[in-house]
């Protein structure tokens, strides 16, 4: 996995600022990462530490202050913003610790949705998702609303929606943070399946080291940067 062809993310000197009026924040401050292609990728650091801010520039949803962030071949710092976009609809999904589901749609149309953001023809949703719905387990949940669903349920439609498009990259921001101990595993051994049997890249911001061991390697932020970080396998 170390052969650079398959690098699907790679990060250099990455560092990003947020301005504030008259304040500025230094998030990043020299953030290195490669993540090979099927990598599931676990990074754990204390509140702060810079997690998330990284997550939404792999992501597209912020442009970098400096340095080199290339996602799926696309150097995002260098883009314009409708390109980060693309990527948004394409390449890359984001799980959240909220679930941030439509409270007033059932499963079904919330995975529907996806598709309609991405501009996916809503008939290929069986299609494009038996696999997935297959793992996820929640073929019985499909006509079921939010709120009568569990914590862990939801979680899993908001990873179906999430995988609904086909994205390379699955971002997931604590995706246990709301869950108990049971849900939580469930979760994790989604993240795993759909790792192993699909070969979905994956990367989790955990806090937790017993969800982090989940993952292939785990990489530790702390004040803007990477201060432990294994070789891939
Ligand atoms: N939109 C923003 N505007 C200004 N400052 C921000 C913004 N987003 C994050 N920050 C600041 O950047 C730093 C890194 O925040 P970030 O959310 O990336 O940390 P994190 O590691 O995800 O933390 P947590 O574990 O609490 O979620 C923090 O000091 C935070 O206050
Ligand atoms: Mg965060």
């Amino acid at each position: 996995m170390s052969n650079p062809a398959s690098t699907i993310i790679h990060v250099r000197n990455l560092r990003k600022v947020y301005k504030t009026g008259k304040v500025s924040v230094e998030a990043l401050r020299g953030v290195n990462l490669d993540v090979p292609k099927g990598e599931f990728l676990s990074i754990v650091g204390p509140s702060g530490s810079g997690k998330s801010t990284l997550f939404h520039i792999v992501g597209g949803l912020t442009p970098p202050t400096a340095g080199e962030v290339i996602v799926g071949g696309m150097d995002v710092g260098k883009v314009s913003d409708a390109k980060r976009t693309e990527l948004r609809r394409t390449q890359v999904s984001f799980v959240f610790q909220k679930f941030n589901l439509l409270p007033n749609l059932s499963a079904r149309d919330n995975i529907r949705t996806a598709l309609f953001i991405a501009g996916r023809p809503m008939n290929h949703f069986e299609d494009e998702l038996r696999n997935v719905l297959e793992l996820l387990g929640i073929g019985d949940r499909l006509d079921h609303r939010p709120s009568e669903m569990s914590g862990g349920e939801q979680q899993r439609v908001a990873i179906a929606r999430a995988l609904a498009t086909g994205p390379s990259i699955l971002l997931a921001d604590e995706p246990t943070g709301n869950l108990d101990s049971a849900n939580s595993l469930a979760v994790l051994n989604l993240l795993r399946d759909l790792n192993e049997r699909l070969g979905q890249t994956i990367l989790m911001i955990t806090h937790n080291t017993e969800a982090a061991a989940f993952g292939h390697r785990t990489v530790h932020m702390r004040d803007g940067q990477i201060v432990e970080a294994p070789d891939p396998s």
